[in-house]
């Protein structure tokens, strides 16, 4: 059995003190939540401030950073390095999320040198994939998540890749309100499974979450919840709001 997923991706959103505020009313709301896990992804300057109200309150919220470069340390100007993320106690990184890829120029291969740079310290990548709408409506969907998939996860073990995120997020349906329907996502997302059972091995396979995310609200978890190969979400601007969110948790 795979446990859900379910991480708030703020993006470039909250100041310190609100991201502290948002964490707490979550915990507020989800008193004895059990058997989902929780994360959320501040921005880097927020991370202290949030880690704090995690740790005071001893909550069982993870958190999980937006992004980092490959390297512990150098003439990196302007970037995070993956040992400064461990001394902030997060767990989680976002790798290749479709925004850093549209508008920093991030490749497959960053996103591979990422992958195996978070696992090697101990860091769990959420490695997003996702096809834009002129793929999708030119029937490239599946060639393209499989490239993506194949290339992200080049040279991994098995071992390595079953403790991977996956999630899938088609750029069309980040933050347009316009979701894609459950069995869309569905068939994708046994479609990336397919692809790391034979990249690595049934186990593999069996053992990696895979997440769906774009524009996904209260009213619609439930629904990618219940397909078999859905392991939860990737949730961006209902993550912003506590009501929101926690209304999410409560229904998975
Ligand atoms: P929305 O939930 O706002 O569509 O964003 C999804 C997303 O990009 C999460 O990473």
């Amino acid at each position: 059995m795979r446990t859900p997923i379910i991480a708030g991706n703020w993006k470039m959103n909250l100041l310190a003190e609100e991201g502290k505020e948002l964490v707490k009313e979550i915990w507020k709301n989800i008193p004895g939540l059990s058997g989902v896990d929780v994360v959320v992804c501040p921005p880097f300057v927020d991370i202290p401030s949030v880690a704090s109200a995690i740790n005071e309150k001893g909550m069982s919220i993870e958190l999980g950073a937006q992004n980092m470069h490959w390297e512990e340390s150098g003439a990196y100007t302007g970037e995070v390095s993956p040992l400064m993320l461990k001394d902030l106690g997060v767990k989680y990184v976002i790798i290749g999320h479709s925004e850093r890829r549209q508008f920093f120029g991030e490749t497959d291969q960053g996103v591979n040198r990422k992958v195996k740079s978070a696992l090697a310290h101990e860091l769990i990548p959420i490695m997003c994939v996702g096809e834009s709408l002129e793929e999708r409506e030119a029937g490239q969907t599946e060639e393209v998540i499989t490239g993506q998939v194949k290339r992200g996860m080049f040279e991994l073990s098995a071992e390595k890749a079953s403790n991977v995120v996956i999630a899938y997020e088609p750029i069309w349906a980040i933050g347009t309100g316009k979701s894609a329907t459950a069995e869309d996502a569905e068939k994708v997302i046994s479609g990336i499974r397919k692809t790391v059972l034979e990249l690595f091995d049934k186990g593999c396979s069996e053992k990696v979450r895979i997440q769906y995310g774009g524009s996904v609200t209260p009213e619609n978890i439930v629904d990618f919840m219940a397909m078999k190969d859905i392991d939860g979400s990737l949730v961006g601007g209902a993550s912003l709001k506590a009501d929101s969110f926690s209304e999410i948790l409560r229904r998975v």
